[in-house]
Formats: C-alpha cells, sequence, structure tokens
C-alpha cells in the first residue's frame, strides 16, 4: 500500500462514499477496514473525538498501516445533546436509519421553533500507526433544524430530516458534491487534508 493509501476505520457505507469522492479527486485512496475484517473498536468515551482516536488506533493495530477515522453525529442541544455519539443506534443495537429518524421525530414531536435546532458534528482523526503519538486531528459543525418528515432520497443516516440552515431543503436533497462543500464531514476531511500536506511537505 503506498504513503497516500489509508485505511478507514468504519463499517459505514454511507461515509466510505462521502470520503473516497472527497479524497478521490486528490489522489487519496481510502479502503475499507472491512477488507481486513478489522473487528469493530468499542465506542466508550463520551467524545465523539475519543472514539475517532480508539477508531483508528484499532484499525491501525490490526492492519498495520496507517488510519482513517470519523466518528461523527447529530447533535440535538433541545435534547440535552441526544441521539450525540449513541446516533448510529439511538434506536437500539443494530437499529436501521429509518427507525432512529422515528425515534428522533417522536423525541420531538412536542418540540417547535429553536427548539429543533441541532447540528453534525465530525470528528476525524489520521494516525500512521497505532502508537502514533502525534494524530492529525480535526472537528467540525453542520448546522441545521429537525424538519417533521423526511424529505429527499440521497445521503445517509438523518440526512433526510436534516434541514441545511438558511434552505428548505433537506440534506438528503442536496447534489453529493453540494454536501461535501458544507457539511461537517466536507469541513472537518479538508482541513484533515490541508494539516497532512503540511506534515508531508507536499502530497
Ligand atoms: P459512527 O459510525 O459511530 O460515527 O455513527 C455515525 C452515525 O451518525 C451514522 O450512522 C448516522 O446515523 C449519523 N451521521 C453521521 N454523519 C451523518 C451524515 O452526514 N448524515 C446523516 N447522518 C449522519
Amino acid at each position: 500500500m503506498k504513503s497516500t493509501e489509508f485505511v478507514l476505520a468504519s463499517g459505514n457505507r454511507g461515509k466510505l462514499q462521502e470520503i473516497s469522492d472527497m479524497l478521490g479527486p486528490l489522489g487519496l485512496v481510502v479502503h475499507p477496514q472491512s477488507d481486513w475484517s478489522v473487528p469493530e473498536a468499542e465506542e466508550v468515551a463520551p467524545t465523539f473525538i475519543e472514539n475517532a482516536l480508539a477508531k483508528a488506533r484499532n484499525a491501525a493495530r490490526y492492519t498495520g498501516l496507517a488510519s482513517l477515522a470519523d466518528d461523527s453525529g447529530l447533535v440535538v442541544p433541545s435534547l440535552n445533546g441526544e441521539p450525540g455519539i449513541y446516533s448510529a443506534r439511538y434506536a437500539g443495537a443494530g437499529a436501521d436509519d429509518r427507525s432512529n429518524i422515528n425515534k428522533l421525530l417522536a423525541a420531538l414531536e412536542q418540540h417547535t421553533g429553536t427548539e429543533r435546532r441541532a447540528y453534525f458534528y465530525c470528528a476525524m482523526v489520521l494516525v500512521s500507526m497505532a502508537d502514533d503519538p502525534a494524530p492529525l486531528m480535526t472537528t467540525a459543525r453542520w448546522h441545521g433544524r429537525i424538519l417533521r418528515s423526511p424529505r429527499g432520497e440521497g445521503g445517509f443516516g438523518y440526512d433526510p430530516v436534516f434541514a441545511v440552515r438558511g434552505s428548505q431543503c433537506s440534506a438528503a436533497e442536496l447534489e453529493p458534491e453540494h454536501k461535501h462543500r458544507i457539511s461537517h464531514r466536507g469541513q472537518a476531511l479538508r482541513e484533515l487534508v490541508a494539516q497532512l500536506r503540511e506534515q508531508a511537505g507536499t502530497c
């Protein structure tokens, strides 16, 4: 594997697609950790950044390769930060996107106006090896509000109920390139690539 290739410490197809879309044009290639049958890291820490670091170290330890991790989720301040780090399993272990969305809409049923504000959060970590003492780390937020019912067919996760700030569109109605330009993941990844370039001198 060349130095511009990384293991992606995630089994989430939506993330793999988005990250590959964004890194591909830069000549950077990501391979899913499932290619090496890496077991999922335990996500037991209370913050996205700690969980991203644990995932990146886990994938690097099993593959011996540089590893990129994204720990992300939806934060709704009026629900005390839910679903937060539990976004993928909000409706229970193994929950699908539809049941997570249904639980969120039910929790917000009586909420109006600013109480429906929410943001996506992304913590992105790149380790060059499992015990890398100086990982590259970035975080970003994407602000919006939660709709009353799903709209659009694109994206993944909570995209159909996330209305982009200043627009009537849901994230699932955006063209992929548009989402990449403004999303939490797009912002965090661009900052990470800038750090990588600075560290490498060039890439
Ligand atoms: P993780 O794999 O533990 O980081 O969980 C991430 C979860 O957060 C996903 O399964 C989605 O439910 C949600 N999520 C993260 N990013 C996005 C996004 O860009 N759109 C919609 N949902 C997202």
